[in-house]
């Protein structure tokens, strides 16, 4: 399965993209609308990018009222990714979201660079967001979480049916010239390639503490089928594409076509096979 990373695709602006893919991760929504950071917010560097989006979204009213009947055109089942600061915030926008069929998923986003959770409140929002959805919810964790196995044990706990691996790492580039920081806010959210060892890591760490039982979305610098492979071995079971996104819109037909091509040449039958081959005992 390939999605999009939350806020990577403006599937309004390129149906097309979102059409190559089998679920569809809208932006973050936030109870309230937030105009989000000061620009500069993007900034490219050598093995990645910054972003310092901030969030930005209509809030929930809007986006229920305005965004979601757009989205639910394009024939494409749909996730809503939803934000806050406080549990009864997270809870109150799940509670909203519940009452559209059209919406297959929730990803909680507990991880925003802006944003810092204990892992005791990450739980705390999960078990919030339980009570108010039957609907499958996925945490979305930092890769900079001292334990992220133990908080991916502890959002099980509360209630979380998968894992969303990883949102963006904290950084920041200066400007050559100036040595002033790129970005209007300076620190922003590290995507690409530089990623992708970090996402191996912690999806790694999560699939053997799950013991395999929970589905993880693997995402980190995807680029191409080898990239999502990777992700699968170490224990993803679906894959998201995020910064890639910016630069090839055929990205998803294409590492789609690649990972087929992956999983041939390993003799692998179905994604489900290669899923945490790097568990697996070398062959001797
Ligand atoms: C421009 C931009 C906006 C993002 N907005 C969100 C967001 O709204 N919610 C979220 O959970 N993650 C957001 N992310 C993080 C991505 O979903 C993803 O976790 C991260 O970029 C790692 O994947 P990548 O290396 O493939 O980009 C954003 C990333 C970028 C580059």
């Amino acid at each position: 399965m390939i999605l999009n990373a939350s806020g990577c695709l403006d599937a309004l602006t390129a149906p097309a993209v979102a059409q190559q893919l089998d679920a569809f991760v809208a932006k973050t929504v936030t109870l309230e609308p937030r105009q989000g950071n000061e620009p500069p917010r993007l900034a490219e560097t050598d093995h990645g990018m910054l972003n310092s989006i901030g969030l930005q979204n209509p809030g929930i009213e809007r986006f229920s009222a305005e965004v979601l009947p757009h989205l639910e055109k394009l024939g494409v089942p749909l996730w809503a990714s939803v934000g806050g600061t406080e549990a009864s915030d997270y809870r109150e926008v799940c509670s909203r979201l519940a009452r559209f069929d059209s919406i297959v998923s929730i990803e909680l986003n507990l991880s925003c660079p802006n944003v810092d959770l204990a892992a005791g409140s990450a739980s705390e929002i999960v078990a919030a967001c339980r009570e108010v959805t039957s609907k499958p919810l996925y945490a979305k964790l930092s890769p900079v979480l001292p334990d992220i196995a133990r908080v991916a044990l502890a959002v099980r706990g509360a209630g979380a049916d998968g894992l969303s691996l990883v949102n963006s790492l904290r950084g920041l580039a200066l400007d050559e010239r100036t040595l002033r920081p790129r970005l209007g806010r300076a620190v922003g959210g590290y995507s690409g390639a530089a990623l992708r060892p970090v996402a191996l890591a912690a999806v790694y760490t999560c699939y053997a503490a799950t013991q395999g039982e929970m589905p993880i979305v693997g995402m980190g610098g995807v680029e191409s089928g080898r990239h999502a492979l990777d992700l699968v071995a170490c224990g993803a079971s679906a894959i998201a594409l995020g910064s890639v996104l910016l630069s090839d819109p055929d990205a998803p037909a294409r590492i789609r076509a690649e990972l087929a091509c992956e999983l041939d040449t390993r003799e692998f039958a179905a994604l489900e096979q290669a899923r945490g081959a790097a568990h697996r005992p070398a062959e001797r």
